[in-house]
């Protein structure tokens, strides 16, 4: 598979990395066993992927430990990207809470070493600016994680503009995560192009909408109530019955192409630089095959134009 780089760090990884946030059970419904979860991951890098992404607070725990054993033996061909600074403040509901003081970022850093099972991670990103600590506090408490060999480039996630430039004054920031898609487009207008302008590579979060690109989710009820996305704005039924519009122009363009929308939504997202990365998540090795057959298909000028000008979607992404 194609590689790109991770900003100004200069590692390298597939340019389809794997999201594995759902793989430890939280999220999105139904979710495999431990076993079959390493597997699925190991695939993942026997099938070329090299990029792992990962946080503390998927499972909690438990998508950090899989990734861990999926590695073992095999660590020195794969980049691995993990998360701190989210808490976990109530586990029944699995409500998050934001600490991204320096003591809480090493603490965390630290058991997020032990899970993995590896003595350095690739890329640590801050989960979410906490709106108590100066961005600036949390990043050099990262930077001296860089300092201290545990960790060797910085990124951070769902962060705005500004704070993304004073955080890139306090240490070279290697990536962006952010939700962008043909439905989330919100990134194009600024973000993006800084990003591109400054050497930072974006992680594309949710690429596939969560699953919706795909064309796999046509109504609501198909979300059992411990499914994340029956909670979110645009995966109520009313708006998703009017976002089918959306998915139905993707599938048009994949039937050209012999692909499937997924692939269609996922190489649109490569389209958009060779700094962006996405990080499509599935517990389904078919699903799994086919997104990084997205990596080869290649749109046309005519595909982008009608991608590009696809309808704003009903409803807020959270
Ligand atoms: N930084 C953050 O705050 C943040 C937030 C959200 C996500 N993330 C990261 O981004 C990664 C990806 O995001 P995401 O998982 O939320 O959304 P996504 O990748 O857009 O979509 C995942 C959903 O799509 C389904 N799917 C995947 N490939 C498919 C295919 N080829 N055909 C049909 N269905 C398919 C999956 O199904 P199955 O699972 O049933 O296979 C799952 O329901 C996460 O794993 C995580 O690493 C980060």
């Amino acid at each position: 598979m194609e590689q790109r780089t991770l900003g100004t760090s200069g590692i390298q990884v597939s340019a389809i990395g794997l999201g594995c946030m759902s793989l430890g059970g939280w999220a999105y419904g139904a979710f495999p066993e431990t076993d079959e979860a390493v597997r699925l991951v190991q695939h993942a890098l026997d099938q070329g992927i090299t990029f792992l992404d990962t946080a503390d607070v998927y499972g909690p725990f438990t998508s950090e430990e899989i990734v861990g054993r999926a590695i073992k033996g095999r660590r020195e061909h794969v980049v691995v990207a993990t998360k701190g600074g989210f808490v976990v403040t109530d586990p029944s509901t699995h409500a998050l809470g934001k600490d991204g003081s320096p003591a809480h970022l090493k603490a965390a850093c630290d058991a997020s070493l032990r899970r993995l099972g590896i003595e350095t991670i690739d890329l640590y990103q801050l989960h979410r600016p906490d709106p108590q600590v100066p961005i600036e506090e949390s990043v050099q408490a990262l930077s001296e994680l860089v300092a201290a060999g545990k960790v060797r480039a910085i990124g951070l996630s769902e962060c705005d503009l500004p704070t993304l430039v004073r955080a890139s004054k306090v240490h070279p920031i290697a990536t962006l995560q952010s939700e962008l898609s043909l439905w989330t487009r919100d990134v194009l207008a600024e973000i993006l192009p800084w990003c591109q302008a400054h050497g930072v590579a974006f992680l594309p979060f949710a690429p596939l909408g969560r699953g919706f690109l795909t064309g796999r989710y046509r109504s609501a009820s198909q979300f059992d109530s411990n499914d994340f996305r029956s909670g979110l704005p645009r995966f109520k039924q009313e708006a998703l019955a009017q976002n089918l519009g959306i998915v139905e122009q993707v599938e048009e363009i994949a039937r050209r192409h012999n692909a499937t929308p997924g692939q269609v939504a996922l190489a649109w997202v490569l389209s958009l630089g060779d700094n962006v990365i996405p990080i499509p998540g599935t517990k389904h090795l078919s699903y799994l095959e086919e997104n990084i057959g997205a990596a080869s298909l290649v749109l046309t000028s005519e595909d982008l134009a009608q991608l590009n000008n696809l309808p704003s979607p009903v409803g807020a992404r959270y």
